[in-house]
C-alpha cells in the first residue's frame, strides 16, 4: 500500500539530508509505528508522504502509483495527514467549516459535502462542536476536530503525527480507541512507546533522518542498549 525506495530528501536551501536513502513496506491494513527522537525525521517522512517535502532521490509508490509522477494527484488523495499541532490543520472560524473546507475544495457539491461533514462530526462525537471556533477548544477537541476534518475525506491511509501529544490520559485513550477502530492503512510517529506497542504490530526506528530497524515493538522497545544507540 505505501513502498518507499531508497528515498532521500532535503528541506528547500539546506544541503543536510533530512531522510537518508529509506526503504520500507507498509501493507494494506497494518498500523506501523514511526518511532525516533526529537528531529530525527519523522515529521518530515510523513510530509514526504504526502508530497509536501519533495524527495530528491528514490521512489515514493501508494497503492502502486508513484507520488512525484504524473499521477501524482491521485496518489496524494489516498493519504490524510493528521498534523503534528492541530493548530496548523484548523484553520476556519467554526469546526464544521474546516471538516467542509476539503469537500468543497475538491469540487464535491454543496449539499452532499454538508451532509458528510455533519455526519462525520457525529461519528467522532463533536456534533455539538461544529459551530465552536477550533482556537476556543480544548487540545484533545482540537485533536478530534482535525482528525474529522482528515477523515472526512475518506483517505485510505492514515499519517499520524504525534496523535496523543498535549493530551490528558482520558483523552489519550479516547483518540487511542478511536485511532485503533479505524480499518486504514496507518503510519503513526509518535513518541509513546505504550501507544505505539497498543495500536501498531510493527515500528521503525528512524535515527538522525536514516532507518535504522524495522521489527515488532516489543522486541525493540525492551533493548534498552540499542534504544540508548537511537536516542530512545
Ligand atoms: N522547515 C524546515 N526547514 C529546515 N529544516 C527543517 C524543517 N523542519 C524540520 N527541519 C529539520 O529536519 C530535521 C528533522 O525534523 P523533523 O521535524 O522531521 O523531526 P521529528 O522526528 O519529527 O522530531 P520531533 O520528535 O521533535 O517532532 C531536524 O533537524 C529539523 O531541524
Ligand atoms: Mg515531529
Amino acid at each position: 500500500m505505501v513502498r518507499l525506495v531508497q528515498v532521500s530528501a532535503s528541506y528547500p536551501q539546506q544541503t543536510t539530508r533530512v531522510l537518508k536513502d529509506i526503504s520500507f513496506h507498509v501493507l494494506k491494513g497494518e498500523s506501523v509505528a514511526l518511532i525516533g527522537a526529537n528531529g530525527a525525521g519523522k515529521t518530515s517522512l510523513l510530509l514526504a508522504l504526502t508530497g509536501i517535502l519533495p524527495i530528491c532521490h528514490g521512489s515514493i509508490f501508494i497503492d502502486g502509483a508513484e507520488l512525484s509522477k504524473r499521477n501524482g494527484q491521485v496518489a496524494q488523495r489516498k493519504t490524510g495527514l493528521v498534523f503534528q499541532n492541530p493548530d496548523d490543520q484548523l484553520f476556519m472560524p467554526r469546526v464544521y467549516d474546516d471538516v467542509l473546507f476539503g469537500l468543497l475544495n475538491r469540487g464535491i457539491a454543496e449539499e452532499e459535502a454538508e451532509s458528510r461533514a455533519r455526519e462525520m462530526l457525529d461519528r467522532l462525537g463533536i456534533g455539538h462542536l461544529a459551530e465552536r471556533s477550533p482556537s476556543r477548544l480544548s487540545g484533545g477537541e482540537k485533536r478530534l476536530c482535525a482528525l474529522a476534518a482528515v477523515l472526512v475525506m475518506e483517505p485510505e491511509i492514515l499519517l499520524f503525527d504525534e496523535p496523543t501529544a498535549f493530551l490528558d490520559p482520558k483523552a489519550r485513550r479516547t483518540v487511542g480507541a478511536l485511532i485503533q477502530a479505524l480499518p486504514h492503512t496507518k503510519l503513526i510517529a509518535t513518541h509513546d512507546l505504550d501507544f505505539a506497542q497498543t495500536l501498531c504490530s510493527r515500528a521503525l526506528i528512524l535515527c538522525s533522518g536514516a532507518l535504522a530497524t524495522d521489527d515488532a515493538p516489543a522486541t525493540l522497545f525492551t533493548d534498552s542498549v540499542r534504544m540508548t544507540e537511537w536516542g530512545l
